[in-house]
């Protein structure tokens, strides 16, 4: 069966490995695609990131990566991809910030499901609409992983481009589709990829927007992004981003009462969230150390604007699931 991995295949776990198979693919792809063009969809996460560095790898110029600002990324991350590939790697990458476009269309909706489903939805659109300016692309790449073939489950559904309109039937293109997750991270590291990139902890599809409950506001979203941005810096700081699971920030819909520079104010609360897991079915909670804990209470209520609290949540899976949506 093609979508199986072969019985004989041996697990990369040595730079030694991730080199030799980074050498078969690329001869590999170089055969498949010849003098074609291939397009990417390049959200910046592991597996689309290692794709993209063996392509340019294999076949240059002919890789046309399409990086998709939806707004709802994290603070630094489409700077980093534009760092990393086009600056870096030389990689043709076009660079689409949709973010006006998905926050107009996300404007007043609260439901979560419907907000998942107009991100996909607006994703493939303007990947589409991206895909239709070009000429003779006859490839598509994908960052599939062997778990996503195993549990074909909905957790990753909307990150590959399933669902793209039927007259666009390109040819898959799927390196790393028999590789496990520490797999793409060892041929990561080997393809000289940067530490934060390979390392990263899980990103949903959807970005901040599962962590702004409720409908989106432009205010509410900085706050998340800001907060999130320091709860990575305190956590690196720390020494704990290897080491903790996921972790991420949260700012809930509602205001309370507080008191800043003297003045009465009425801003939002941040919600802290860090969990441990194998499989993102159960998870357990990260005990902070109390020191890291006051330090990032402290730059969160004087850095971000609208804040004036910040809780630590203690729930496991179950009772509740990891994200908030
Ligand atoms: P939950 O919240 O269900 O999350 O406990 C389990 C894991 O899945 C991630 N997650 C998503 N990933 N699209 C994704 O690509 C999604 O819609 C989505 N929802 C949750 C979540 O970050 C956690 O790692």
């Amino acid at each position: 069966m093609a979508d199986k991995r072969p019985d004989d295949m041996q697990r990369i776990e040595t730079p030694a490995l991730a080199k030799a198979f980074i050498e078969e693919q690329i001869a590999a792809l170089k055969a498949q695609i010849g003098d074609k063009k291939v397009l990417l969809a390049l959200s910046g996460g592991v597996d689309s990131s290692v794709v993209a560095a063996l392509l340019v790898k294999a076949v240059g110029k002919q890789l046309v990566c399409v990086h998709v600002n939806h707004g709802l990324l994290r603070k630094g991350e489409p700077e980093q991809v534009i760092r990393v590939f086009r600056d870096g790697l030389g990689a043709e990458l076009v660079y689409v910030d949709a973010t006006d476009r998905f926050l107009d269309k996300l404007a007043g909706v609260s439901d979560p499901e419907k907000k998942r489903k107009i991100i996909g939805k607006e994703f493939i659109d303007v990947f589409a609409e991206e895909a239709a300016k070009l000429d003779g692309v006859k490839f598509l790449a994908q960052g599939t992983i062997y778990p996503d073939i195993l549990e074909s489950g909905p957790v990753k559904s909307h990150h590959n481009v399933g669902g793209l309109p039927p007259e666009m039937d390109f040819e898959l293109v799927e390196p790393i589709k028999f590789l496990f997750k520490d797999e793409v991270r060892v041929v990561g590291r080997e393809l000289g990829l940067p530490a934060n990139m390979v390392d990263r902890q899980p990103f949903p599809g959807p970005g901040l927007g599962v962590r702004c409950p409720g409908a989106i506001t432009r205010e509410r979203l900085e706050a998340v992004r800001e907060s999130d941005a320091i709860l990575r810096e305190e956590f690196d700081a720390a020494g704990l981003a290897g080491k903790v699971w996921q972790y991420f920030t949260v700012v809930p819909d509602f205001k309370s009462t507080g008191v800043k520079d003297g003045l009465r104010s009425f801003d939002w609360p941040v919600v802290i969230r860090a969990v441990n897991t194998r499989d993102a079915m159960s998870a357990t909670i990260e005990e902070i150390p109390y020191p890291v804990l006051r330090k990032i209470v402290s730059r969160i209520t004087s850095e971000v604007p609208g804040v004036n609290r910040v809780l630590y949540d203690l729930t496991p899976k179950p009772t509740g699931t990891i994200e908030y949506e």
